[in-house]
């Protein structure tokens, strides 16, 4: 329990195993829109209860297990000092993942508070607190007792991240009201969209940025190219980001002037991506070599490239006129993973991939799984993506241009949704050679032959800073 790096190598490993759980969930989701009757007279594998089921274990005990993994790791590296508490660490591995069984298997049996990212139960609620919070402290007391004397970039993104969670965990989950976990009436839309789009603003953005901010520079041993553009994208974020929650309720019956704001406040992140597009490009610089070289950088990179492709797509979904097109049809979820599927656990895969053979100064077991992996994973995302994108848009034009009703347009779309499903198996196939990959590395520890180990942190061209 206090061996050093042990609770980051945990929720790691831990997070690793949630992926596999929270893929068949997935792939099985997707088969159910092929064949409908495929799980009938089977109550916890009914499409509300799986769907739920599956958000909450690829976005919490996947994802933000992982992410939390990466810190634990991250911090002390960036400070000089060796984790606060190891043990406080792993007491928050075993509390997350009990608290997460409990709770999906829960939304499984029905425990559900049926509100979007705040399904899980109070009592769930309340252990999903505490490890947040116990996170904080003690990420804030090894950063306290640093000996490095600058903030690094990721940092500032990492404490920012670790505050703001609690607050939106608590007052998103209506935290106050046990019995439904929500407000009454269209005050309750509103708040759940404060909190649920932050979850992704203010937890996955912030919470992975910083971990593109570390690796990118690490691998290709190149300062990050401005501080001043990391710092443009931070406030950026906080600025634009945290007010749009209006624009998931584009037609619902709330106040029009907060809708403008959330529209306006989507189309004002195209600055801030735009900073963090060109700090990262321009460290790469005279480096792409290294994409096809570092198995972490390339995950790392292709995570880049999806975080900017999907604010894109988000800023133009925003806008009214497309939204009325996109909103209520498979679109949505199609943006949902080429943020979540493709951007956060790309950047997650890539870091696991550079930490875990750090952990244990060895090497990857095998690079040639990783590539087939990659290949995998890039061609399965993008069937499984065109899949949802071709979905929506006929659902939309139909139901928009043509006023067709929902069932009549449903055998239409049955070829996109097994596209969707198609590409879901090589997702899932690919995952499990990660799974696989990383597991053997740990179990086989083959000996390490690159001497590129424990670099120091070098930061900022512009600024010229710590080296
Ligand atoms: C890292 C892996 C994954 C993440 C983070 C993820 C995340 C999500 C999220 C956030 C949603 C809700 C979307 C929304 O409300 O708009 C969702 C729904 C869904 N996911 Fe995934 N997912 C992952 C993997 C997969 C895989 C591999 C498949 C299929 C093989 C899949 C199939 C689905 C389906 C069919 C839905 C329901 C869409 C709907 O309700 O119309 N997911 N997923
Ligand atoms: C400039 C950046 C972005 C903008 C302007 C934006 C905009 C939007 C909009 C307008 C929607 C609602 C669509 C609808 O319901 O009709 C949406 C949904 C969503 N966005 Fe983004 N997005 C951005 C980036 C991101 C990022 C970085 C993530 C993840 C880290 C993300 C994750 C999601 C998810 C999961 C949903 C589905 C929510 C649901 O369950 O309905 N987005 N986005």
């Amino acid at each position: 329990m206090n061996k050093e790096n042990s609770a980051s190598r945990n929720f790691i490993l831990t997070a690793v195993l949630w992926l596999l759980i929270g893929v068949l969930m997935g792939l099985t989701l997707a088969l159910l829109f092929v064949f409908p009757d495929m799980f009938r007279g089977v109550p916890w594998l009914v499409f509300g209860r799986l769907r739920q089921a599956h958000v909450n274990t690829v976005m919490f005990a996947w994802l933000s297990g992982g992410m939390m993994g990466l810190w634990l790791y991250i911090v002390p590296r960036l400070t000089g000092r060796k984790l606060w508490s190891e043990f406080l660490g792993n007491i928050c591995v075993i509390l997350w993942n009990i608290a997460l069984l409990v709770g999906i298997v829960g939304i499984l049996n029905a425990y559900t508070q049926s509100r979007e990212y705040a399904e899980m139960i109070w009592v769930i609620d309340i252990a999903v607190m505490v490890v947040l919070i116990l996170n904080l402290i003690n990420i804030y007391m090894t950063i306290a007792n640093r000996t490095e004397p600058k903030l690094y970039v990721s940092l500032w993104y990492i404490t920012g991240t670790l505050v703001w969670m609690p607050l939106l965990y608590f007052l998103g989950n209506v935290m106050w009201n046990p019995p439904t976990g929500a407000l009454t009436g269209i005050n309750d839309a509103i708040f759940n969209w404060f909190y649920g789009h932050n979850v992704l603003g203010l937890w996955f953005t912030t919470g992975l940025l910083p971990v593109i901010y570390y690796i990118v520079p690490k691998e290709t041993r190149t300062p990050l190219y401005s501080h001043f553009l990391s710092m443009v994208a931070f406030w950026g974020i906080i600025l634009f980001y945290t007010g749009v929650g209006a624009h998931h309720l584009e037609w619902a019956p709330i106040p029009y002037w907060l809708k403008t704001i959330a529209v306006a406040e989507s189309i004002g992140m195209i600055l801030p991506v735009i900073a963090f597009m060109m700090n990262i490009f321009l460290t790469m610089r005279g480096n792409w070599n290294r994409f096809m070289t570092s198995i972490p950088l390339r995950y790392i990179i292709t995570g880049w490239a999806a975080y900017i492709l999907v604010s894109y797509q988000g800023s133009h979904q925003a806008l009214r006129s497309i939204n009325l097109i996109t909103h209520f049809t498979q679109y949505v979820p199609g943006h949902a993973h080429l943020a979540l599927l493709f951007f956060a656990a790309s950047t997650i895969i890539g870091a696991a991939y550079y930490i875990i053979p750090r952990i244990y100064k060895c090497r990857i077991y095998s690079r040639t799984l990783a590539n087939v992996q990659y290949s995998l994973y890039v061609i399965g995302f993008t069937a499984f993506f065109g899949g949802f994108l071709l979905t929506g848009l006929v659902q939309g034009s139909n139901w928009l241009h043509q006023g067709l009703p929902v069932w009549s347009v449903l055998p239409g779309i049955r070829p996109y949704m097994a596209l969707r499903a198609s590409g879901g198996i090589l997702l899932v196939i690919s995952f499990g050679l990660f799974a696989y990959n990383i597991f053997a590395t740990v179990i086989s520890q083959k000996e390490d032959i690159q001497p590129s180990f424990h670099v120091k942190h070098v930061e900022s061209r512009a600024t010229g800073t710590a080296d």
